[in-house]
């Protein structure tokens, strides 16, 4: 009698396994299944082409007014590189200091050294694989821009150079700007850091 209790519960355990490994295998197929209307639902890649909007993109202009979404003034130097009359900064709305100029280095290096070259002489790999050479950005014309113009090609693009905006943010913006003026000011890329001196006089 004890013997045949013993089979009867032995049983009942391995029915009770069998459901539990059908239904979880049941839950399984269901969660896998990529007809599912959670699965398939209407996106667009970024930019990717639609025909929804009759200009063929997908992606929508920004509305106008639209502001940054930051506990920062939007009208900041440091945002838009403009002063209060809209004109370009000609100083810098943060410290130079050798922590920025080496972040700036190696910003430039990865955005823009490929098309304005090390020394940003114009000679970077893109040219020699036939993309338009860029100006000299150690000559006299951009070392006369104000700041705030070189901030506003970057962040907008100029000509033949698209916009960085979005890759390189404003902090990052101010960065490159200050290894651009102090390889104006050594003449090329930087072999030492700046000494407190130069930092000084990139900083006026
Ligand atoms: C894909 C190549 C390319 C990259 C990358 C690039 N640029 Fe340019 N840049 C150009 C070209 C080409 C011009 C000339 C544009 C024109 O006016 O037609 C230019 C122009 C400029 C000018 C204006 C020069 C003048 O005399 O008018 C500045 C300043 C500048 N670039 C800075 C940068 C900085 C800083 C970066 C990195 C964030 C960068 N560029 C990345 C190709 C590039």
């Amino acid at each position: 009698m004890k013997l045949l209790t013993g089979i009867h519960n032995w049983h009942s355990k391995k029915r009770w396994l069998g459901g539990l490994i059908l239904v979880s295998f049941a839950l399984f197929i269901v969660g896998c299944a990529e007809t599912g209307s959670m699965y398939t639902q209407p996106y667009n890649r970024p930019l990717s082409a639609s025909n929804f909007f009759p200009d063929g993109r997908s992606a929508r202009n920004l509305v106008p007014g639209t502001v940054p979404q930051t506990t920062q003034n939007a009208n900041d130097p440091a945002l838009t590189g403009l002063d209060s009359n809209g004109n370009f900064i000609t100083t810098f709305p943060v410290p130079v200091t050798a922590a920025l100029v080496s972040r700036g280095e190696e910003r430039f290096g990865i955005y823009c050294k490929v098309c304005h070259g090390q020394d940003a002489h114009g000679d970077g790999t893109a040219v020699t694989f036939g993309f338009p050479k860029p100006p000299d950005l150690l000559g006299s014309d951009v070392k006369a821009f104000p700041d705030g113009k070189i901030f506003n090609i970057i962040s907008h693009g100029q000509g033949k150079m698209l916009s960085y905006g979005y890759r390189v943010k404003p902090p990052d913006r101010w960065a490159i700007i200050s290894y651009l003026r102090a390889m104006q000011l050594t003449g090329g890329h930087l072999t030492q850091p700046l000494t407190a001196a130069q930092l000084q006089q990139l900083g006026k």
